[in-house]
């Protein structure tokens, strides 16, 4: 078992939801952290709550697509505590609508900032882990990553993508004492719903024949509130995995989570299919 205390790490996607409930639990047991995400007043009023002296919290705005502002935001952690030893890539969002219907630079995007944006942050923060032999990589993936849903596979699919990089990612970096580790939230209530609206405008209204379906995959996110969880419930988990000797490859949660990762090993895939279907 490791201690936070000291342990400097990288929060992306810091400005709201889980990304902040982590800066917020991290920060407690003792940890130096570099947050970032777009909305620099955010982050700024995060910072000074946790941290008014200014010695623990370094808020480096930023988005994550920008080649130069991920930089930054590695220099600026090192340059102000000295070392980095784990990043939490947590920044990310949803596209939502029928495949068919989703302008393929609106895929792109969603890509470049789930995926390939975090593929280059890792690849920035990994020589220093890397050369000290230590060091935690921690991704937050989603149990959309082993359940895709019609109307979000566009999302669904950048997360499957992120559990084979994060797979991969640990078999190579295990002989240099770096660990890597995918935590799969199930339903959260942050303003990822808000997002994926924001998102998704103008393919939702544009839906054509899929329409009639739009209203059913309102009330199954409605349903999902009911047993949806808090930011800090996994939180907890990327404390987990951070403070782990040995941390486990996936971690999972809420229970509703861990419900639906063992249907998907249980069922054949029509049931699961039928589970997921479209309905008016
Ligand atoms: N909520 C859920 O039910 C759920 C379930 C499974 C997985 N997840 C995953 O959990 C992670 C966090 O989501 P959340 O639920 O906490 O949603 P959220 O409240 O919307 O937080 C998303 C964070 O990502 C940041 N972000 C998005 N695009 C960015 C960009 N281009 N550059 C920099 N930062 C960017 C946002 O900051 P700015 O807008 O300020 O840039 C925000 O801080 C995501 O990877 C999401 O896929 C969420």
């Amino acid at each position: 078992m490791r201690t936070l205390a000291g342990q400097v790490i990288i929060i992306t996607g810091a400005s709201s939801g889980i990304g902040e409930a982590t800066a917020r639990r991290l920060v407690r047991g003792g940890a130096r952290v570099g947050l970032s995400a777009r909305r620099a007043d955010r982050l700024e009023a995060l910072a000074r709550e946790l941290d008014p002296a200014g010695t623990k919290v370094l808020a480096v705005a930023g988005d994550i697509t920008n080649a130069a502002d991920r930089e930054k935001l590695v220099a600026a952690t090192r340059g102000k505590f000295g070392r980095i030893d784990g990043l939490v890539n947590n920044a990310g969002y949803g596209t939502r609508g029928p495949v068919e219907m989703v302008p393929v630079e609106l895929i792109r995007k969603n890509f470049e900032t789930n995926l390939f944006s975090l593929i280059a942050l890792t690849q920035l923060v990994l020589p220093h882990l890397r050369e000290r032999g230590n060091g935690c990589i921690v991704n937050i993936g989603s149990v959309a990553g082993k359940i895709a849903r019609p109307l979000s596979s566009i999302y669904d699919s950048t997360k499957h993508a992120l559990e084979a990089i994060t797979d991969g990612l640990r078999g190579e970096l295990k002989p240099f004492g770096v660990r890597v580790t995918l935590i799969r939230p199930g339903f959260i209530l942050t303003e990822f719903v808000d997002a994926a609206d924001a998102a998704s405008t103008g393919i939702i209204e544009n839906a054509g024949p899929y329409a009639p379906y739009l209203g059913g995959f309102r009330v199954s996110y409605d349903k999902l509130r009911r047993i949806a969880g808090t930011p800090d419930d996994i939180a907890r988990l990327v404390e987990r995995a951070l403070t782990a000797d040995n941390p486990a490859p996936r971690y999972s949660g809420p229970f509703h989570a861990k419900v639906f990762l063992f249907l998907k090993w249980l069922l054949p895939d029509r049931a699961l299919e039928f589970m997921v279907r479209l309905r008016k």
